[in-house]
């Protein structure tokens, strides 16, 4: 298994870093092609783990995927299979957004539960609750879920669906849903993450009629015909990795990066905290500078659905504050489980008391460096922080295959900032 190893040099991060194509805009946009039998091509799309898996699950269903990272062509193949199975399904909950579009397009789908996964439970009984108020008759067997459209495969309806959590994922594979279902379907207490707001305006390339993606109504009135039109659309930056970037530039004192392509409008309620905690956040263009000047400040953040402070980015900030003066209280809302980074950066010198869904971090002079192992996708992130700001110590995380599912060419972008960092193939796993 492949491991990255850090070698802290105590120097700041400086220079430029390129953000690339938002993993979880392409996700359920290269869902949103099962809805069309055109010819659709997807730009700016990170070259990532995630989107391998995606298009092979697509290719299962039967269509026809060329990725050539950064497009994937995707056009309808001979054959229709509304199957995802599980061996498919357990390397990427996200496969659960073919539901909604299959069983839309045609009129039925057999897709596997994803089952819990590192961070929690992660239901979805969300999505199957306004699936069957849209008329889909559903049923769990062996471990799948298997819907149907009305009179055993016929249309959807258009319905008032009432989240009673906002879900990015439910939100998304509703919206799908309407999108060829009969008349208007209404969304109420949506996820209103840009992701959320991209797929509306894919879907609107496409032909249906989707008004309020990113508020927390979405109105939708399905299209007539039984398909969509194809498109061609380049796909939003990255926010939780330009965040990510963000971060690990303000790890160390004298840090001065220009992250390329964010969107500071997105990461309003990451930037807030950072300049809370004594980091200059500013707007350059297309860009966002950060740099730090002087001392960390501890700060107390809590993790909300957008715009509130994104879970995907709370095990980096918790590195952060590893290395504040003082107290920071960090409560994480939305999983149930996602700091499984705690212990391992206790393991390089962090005080952080746990206690329930609150994690207490006392800042500390110094990290030191340790063989550390992540468990998931921004643990992993927030350990390689932590590593570069361990001077003069050599840190390796261990399972990189996590950082590979979601953070593209990530140690030829921190080198480009100056980390000392290489791959190492076939470490400890
Ligand atoms: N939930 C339910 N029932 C449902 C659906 C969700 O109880 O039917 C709960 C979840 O258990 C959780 C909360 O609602 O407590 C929010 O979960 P959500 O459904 O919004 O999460 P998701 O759609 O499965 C997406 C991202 C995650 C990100 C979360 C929260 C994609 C592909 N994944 O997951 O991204 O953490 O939203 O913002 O968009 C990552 O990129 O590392 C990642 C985990």
């Amino acid at each position: 298994m492949d491991a990255l190893r850090i070698r802290g040099t105590g120097k700041p991060l400086q220079g430029n870093v390129r953000i690339s194509g938002a993993k979880n805009a392409a996700l359920p946009i290269l869902c949103a092609t099962l809805l069309s039998d055109g010819a659709s091509r997807l730009r700016n799309v990170p070259r990532l783990r995630d989107i391998e898996t995606t298009a092979a699950l697509l290719r299962f269903l039967g269509r026809d995927v060329k990725v050539d990272a950064p497009e994937v062509h995707v056009a309808a193949g001979s054959q229709v299979r509304p199957e995802a199975p599980y061996e498919l399904v357990k390397q990427m909950r996200a496969s659960v957004l073919v539901l909604g579009p299959l069983v839309a397009r045609f009129g039925r789908a057999k897709v596997s539960l994803p089952g819990g996964c590192a961070i929690g439970a992660r239901p979805i009984d969300q999505h199957l609750k306004g699936l069957e108020a849209m008329g889909c008759t559903i049923r769990l067997e062996r471990g799948y879920v298997m819907a149907e459209g009305p009179g055993g495969g016929g249309r959807l309806k258009g319905a008032e669906v009432y989240f009673d959590l906002p879900t990015v994922t439910g939100t998304e594979n509703l919206m799908m849903a309407a999108a060829l279902a009969k008349g208007r379907t209404t969304l109420v207490n949506c996820a209103r993450e840009p992701e959320v707001e991209e797929l509306g305006r894919i879907l609107n390339k496409m032909g249906a009629e989707v008004n309020g993606a990113g508020t927390d109504v979405i109105h939708i009135v399905g299209a007539e015909r039984g398909e969509l039109a194809p498109f061609d659309h380049a796909i939003i930056p990255d926010r939780i990795e330009a965040g990510t970037y963000m971060v690990a530039a303000a790890i160390i004192e004298g840090g001065d990066v220009l992250v390329e392509g964010a969107e500071l409008r997105d990461l309003e309620a990451l930037a807030t905290k950072m300049r809370a905690a004594g980091v200059e956040i500013t707007s350059e263009g297309q860009n966002v500078r950060v740099k730090r000047t002087g001392p960390l400040r501890g700060v107390n953040v809590t993790t909300a659905p957008h715009p509130g402070f994104p879970t995907d980015m709370q095990a980096q900030f918790l590195a952060l504050m590893c290395v504040a003066r003082g107290e920071s209280v960090i409560s994480e809302t939305i999983f149930e489980n996602r700091f499984m980074h705690v212990p391992e950066l206790q393991r390089m010198g962090a005080s952080v008391a746990l206690r329930g869904n609150t994690a207490v971090v006392q800042g500390v002079q110094k990290l030191y460096g340790a063989a550390v192992m992540a468990t998931d996708l921004r643990a992993s992130a927030s350990l390689i922080i932590a590593g570069i700001a361990a001077a003069g110590d050599e840190t390796e995380v261990r399972r990189v295959y996590h950082l590979d599912r979601g953070y593209e060419r990530i140690e030829e972008k921190l080198h480009g900032l100056g980390v000392d960092v290489e791959r190492v193939k076939g470490a400890e796993a």
